[in-house]
């Protein structure tokens, strides 16, 4: 009963899914009014004085039907599709010049999720370093900032020299994803392509492939033949042109590498031999055309576009999305003085919104709570030590001060099986003499909420997002509730400045200073 009254949702979707292609689709025809090269007459929609006629696109014969066309571009998925991905931003800004990507990746670690980070962090970093400078990230610099995934747009108007790279999620069904990157550089000579491509997987543990791989090897002409003929037809080349028919293969291949597939075919965007015209060309071409061409793995996306069935991204333990703080903006949330009754709440917070954070719990806390530390280590947060019982460090003698950090290390470890690697002293305080004494650094923090003086959730929200900077410590308490509830807000505008979040000890990559060192920020 259950699993036919979710069949039957599922065709919904997928009819709807496929209308709503279509009639992006179906703009092509809107779009050549707009005087593209090569169409011969306005299309049936464009009224004058701008209103929308009836639905024009409705009554079309279905396009799966028709031959292979020229279209405006490649359909981009938005909605639950893009939502079920990481959002991943990286911009940096000098005084002459601005560099951004946007793209997005399943959770947790996997090696579709690598290579699209890769391909952006070449792009952006060679760019920095054509300019003689090293890649620093920086916040403030894309409108929207990381909590858009693939939103597009950019905010770079008024910067003269600036690399862009952009996504799109083209499919996300079943286990399949593909995403499409596009790579662009602006300079006073106008705007250049970098790069164009898609990348796809089917599985969390497969290798990624890029458009071209839809096709099996060697039948990469015959599929061109297909986008020549379409070309043709839309009026784009002359008449019994092929501008694809003495390619070598690596380079048909190479001109199919943005191959995004739809519901109704694969749009195939290309830049034609020949033509001195900077736009690419993108052309449909219906998968009953393609059935003969189709790679193994052209056939799995295939039925993964076709079906409509939503995204199943790979599954991940939460809170643990992998950041390179060398290439993103990060910060990271601290909170102090637990496990409390609230910690479960703000677990599921993080859970929820994979973030990684840092608990600096007291070991006498963690002892009455051992279930609730190893639920924080197991959702993939960093535990580290808040001494036993909470007392100023500075006012104890050497022996009180050894004791305080070991019990608290001792807690830890039988609660969690975790050995902490740092310290945040409480109220901040310590001395050079008492972090002789510890055998870990200290970790304290550059933006304090002051969230224990109950200032009210607004003020909690805006001091954590107002006051970060690249790098920054937060420091927080999961001893209070308004704290808990300020944490989805903090988050949202993090990310809405560009920030990735997560734990202190991912901020250096696993290698925090050694013992002895006072740590108030991640390196920047
Ligand atoms: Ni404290």
């Amino acid at each position: 009963m259950e699993a036919a009254r979710a069949r039957r949702r599922r065709t919904r979707t997928a009819s709807a899914i496929v209308a709503v292609i279509l009639i992006g689709l179906g703009l092509t025809a809107c779009d050549s009014a707009l005087g593209t090269p090569g169409s011969g007459t306005p299309a049936p929609s464009a009224t004058p004085g701008g209103s929308a006629p009836p639905e024009p696109t409705t009554s079309s014969p279905p396009a799966a039907e028709a031959g292979p066309r020229v279209v405006p571009g490649p359909v981009a998925l938005g909605g639950d599709r893009v939502a079920a991905l990481v959002p991943r931003l990286a911009a940096m800004r000098t005084d002459d010049f601005v560099a951004s990507a946007r793209w997005a990746i399943p959770p947790g670690s996997t090696a579709f999720g690598d290579v699209l980070t890769a391909r952006v962090a070449e792009a952006l970093r060679g760019f920095a370093e054509e300019r003689g400078s090293a890649w620093a990230p920086g916040l403030d610099l894309v409108a929207g900032g990381a909590s858009a995934p693939c939103a597009g747009g950019s905010a770079f108007a008024a910067i003269p020299t600036r690399l862009a790279a952009d996504c799109s999620i083209v499919v996300a069904s079943g286990g399949v994803i593909g995403e499409r990157l596009v790579i662009a550089r602006s300079e006073a000579g106008g705007p250049t392509e970098v790069a164009r491509e898609v990348w796809y997987a089917d599985g969390a543990g497969g290798a990624p492939y890029d458009g071209a791989a839809l096709y099996a090897a060697g039948s990469e002409t015959r599929v061109l033949a297909l986008v020549a003929e379409a070309l043709r037809a839309g009026g784009r080349i002359a008449p019994g042109e092929d501008p694809f028919s003495r390619l070598a293969p690596e380079t048909a291949r190479a001109l199919l590498v943005d191959s995004s597939a739809a519901g109704v075919g694969v749009v195939a965007t290309l830049s034609v031999p020949g033509s001195d015209r900077s736009r690419p060309e993108s052309v449909l071409v219906p998968w009953r055309l393609l059935d003969p061409f189709l790679s193994e793995s052209g056939s799995l996306v295939r039925s993964a576009a076709v079906s409509g069935d939503p995204y199943e991204p790979p599954t991940s333990p939460a809170g643990d999305d992998p950041v390179d703080c060398t290439l993103l903006t990060c910060v990271s949330l601290t909170f102090d003085d637990g496990p409390s009754s609230l910690t479960p709440a703000l677990l599921d917070v993080l859970d929820r919104e994979r973030v990684g954070a840092t608990f600096f719990v007291q070991g006498s806390s963690v002892a009455r709570n051992p279930g609730m530390a190893a639920r924080t280590v197991a959702a993939g947060h960093e535990i580290a030590n808040h001494t036993w019982a909470h007392p100023d460090l500075t006012k104890l003698t050497d022996p009180q001060v050894r004791d305080e950090v070991r019990r608290a290390q001792a807690a830890i470890a039988d609660a969690t099986g975790v050995r902490a690697t740092s310290l945040r002293p409480p109220y901040g305080a310590s001395t050079p003499h008492v972090r002789e004494l510890v055998p870990m650094p200290f970790v304290v923090w550059d933006v304090d909420t002051r969230d224990w003086q109950d200032p009210g959730v607004d003020v909690v929200v805006e001091r954590a997002v107002g006051e970060a900077g690249p790098g920054s410590i937060v420091l927080m308490h999961d001893t209070h509730e308004d704290t808990i509830e300020a944490v989805p807000r903090i988050i949202d505008g993090l990310r809405a400045r560009g920030v990735a979040l997560t734990s202190v000890e991912d901020q250096f990559a696993g290698s925090l200073p050694g013992a002895g060192a006072l740590v108030s920020h991640g390196p920047r």
